[in-house]
């Protein structure tokens, strides 16, 4: 294999590292000394119990938010604005602006400057890709729920990240709404896209993820294959959580 040129290697993000992540809020240690990392290699699902600090967790790896200690490393860098929109996010409630569906990606890929016919043929590729071609002149404020959802994840698909950061992009959503979704992020992975996905859906972990992470109160307790998580979790908090007995 070689290696790729060195300008595509200045701008990867992957492999994605925590070191010793903590962060603490009033006193509260709501990070606690987390390590993990994201080599991109599988799908991965990030769970655990409401409160564990997945969102948090989420923030602090895509630069959101500045842990008290430890380092986050983007392909064995700091993080830094200019690989920022290598590594994409959507969170659990749409963020949409105040504009049309086709804008609104227009607009992320004007951000990266992705502008021109280059511009215009992957935003229609993306309207396409999340079955909103027909709703493209719509105010994306009237989408429903699922339609927006669809909308916040193509944007990001879009930019073509290296790395997608989901933060439980179904929760709010119905099943029918939730299996486009999952479809949606299922293409995406299949086309080469890397996805770390916050869920506490036992079900939709089951479904796309090939790893999972399981986080309990500020910690990570494992890091364990899919199949193996799911049969024979080696925590005590995941097997809790996957018989349904464990809440914060
Ligand atoms: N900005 C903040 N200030 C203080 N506490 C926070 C803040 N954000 C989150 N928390 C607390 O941190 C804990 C973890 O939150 P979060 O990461 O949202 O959990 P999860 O996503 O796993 O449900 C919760 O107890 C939450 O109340
Ligand atoms: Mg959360």
């Amino acid at each position: 294999m070689t290696s790729p040129p060195p300008e595509r290697r200045n701008e990867a993000v992957l492999p994605v590292e925590a070191l010793g992540i903590t962060l603490r809020r009033n006193g509260r240690r709501l990070l606690d000394d987390v390590s993990v990392l994201f080599d991109g290699h599988d799908f991965c699902a990030l769970m655990g119990p409401n409160g564990a600090g997945k969102s948090l967790f989420l923030r602090v790896l895509a630069n959101l938010v500045t842990p008290d200690e430890g380092t986050v490393r983007w392909n064995d860098r700091l993080p830094d604005r200019r690989r920022a929109p290598k590594l994409g996010f959507a969170f659990q409630k749409p963020v949409t602006l105040r504009r049309s569906v086709r804008a609104n990606i227009r607009y992320a890929l004007a951000a990266c400057r992705i502008r021109g016919a280059e511009g215009r043929q992957r935003t229609e590729a993306a309207l396409a890709l999340a079955g909103l071609a027909d709703l493209a002149r719509s105010p994306a404020r009237v989408l429903s729920g699922g339609e927006q959802q669809r909308l916040a994840i193509a944007r990001a698909l879009a930019v073509e990240p290296e790395l997608l950061l989901l933060d439980e992009p179904t929760a709010n959503l119905d099943p029918a709404s939730t299996a486009a979704i999952e479809s949606l992020l299922r293409g995406a992975a299949y086309g080469g896209t890397k996805i770390v996905l916050v869920t506490h859906d036992i079900g939709q972990a089951r479904r796309l993820a090939e790893t999972v992470v399981f986080m309990h109160a500020g910690r990570i307790t494992e890091t364990t294959a899919a199949d193996t998580f799911f049969d024979a979790p080696t925590s005590s908090a995941a097997e809790a959580f996957l018989a349904g007995r464990l809440v914060l």
